[in-house]
């Protein structure tokens, strides 16, 4: 089953938004399969980010993303990278729509609240970078078959 990697991102656990976050994912149907409170090092942020390294951008969202503790999740199901990608909504969160995490609860792209893996690449690599195998769970939940057919 697809995985992928979720960060609630340091505005996030400061605005008091994890569990409204959390809550958007387990209400569309995935299944969380690992989760850590954590604060992110300078090491983690580089390895995460370093499709990014050299944009301009670059050291203020390391700054941003190693500034304050973190939620760190492995979101599972069908589709699952693509199903958090359209929850989020669109990266730059004031054009994001509403109806999506970032269109409901954010209104720029430097305060976005949330990462979500972009590709079946990039989320093995992240969910690797973040968990190790045996903080991942696989379980069983009674209510998949009320969720697809
Ligand atoms: P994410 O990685 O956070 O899920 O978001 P994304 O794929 O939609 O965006 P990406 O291009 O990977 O950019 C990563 C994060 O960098 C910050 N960013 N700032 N100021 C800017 O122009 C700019 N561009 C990107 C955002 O926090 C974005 O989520
Ligand atoms: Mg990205």
């Amino acid at each position: 089953m697809e995985q992928t990697l979720v960060l609630i991102k340091p505005d996030g656990v400061q605005r008091g938004l994890i569990g409204q976050i959390i809550t958007r994912f387990e209400r569309r149907g995935l299944k969380l399969c690992g989760m850590k409170f954590m604060q992110m090092s300078r090491d983690l942020a580089s390895a995460h980010y370093e499709a990014h390294v050299g944009k301009d951008f670059y050291p203020g969202l390391v700054g941003y993303i190693t500034s304050g503790p973190i939620v760190a999740m492995v979101w599972e199901g069908k589709d699952a990278i693509q199903i958090v990608r359209t929850t989020m909504g669109a990266t730059n969160a004031g054009a994001a729509a509403p109806g999506t995490i970032r269109g409901d609860l954010a209104v720029e792209i430097g305060r976005n609240l949330v990462h979500g893996s972009d590709g079946p690449e990039s989320a093995a690599r992240e969910v690797s970078l973040f968990f190790s195998a045996d903080e991942l769970i696989t379980w069983s939940r009674e209510t998949d078959r009320w969720i697809r057919e």
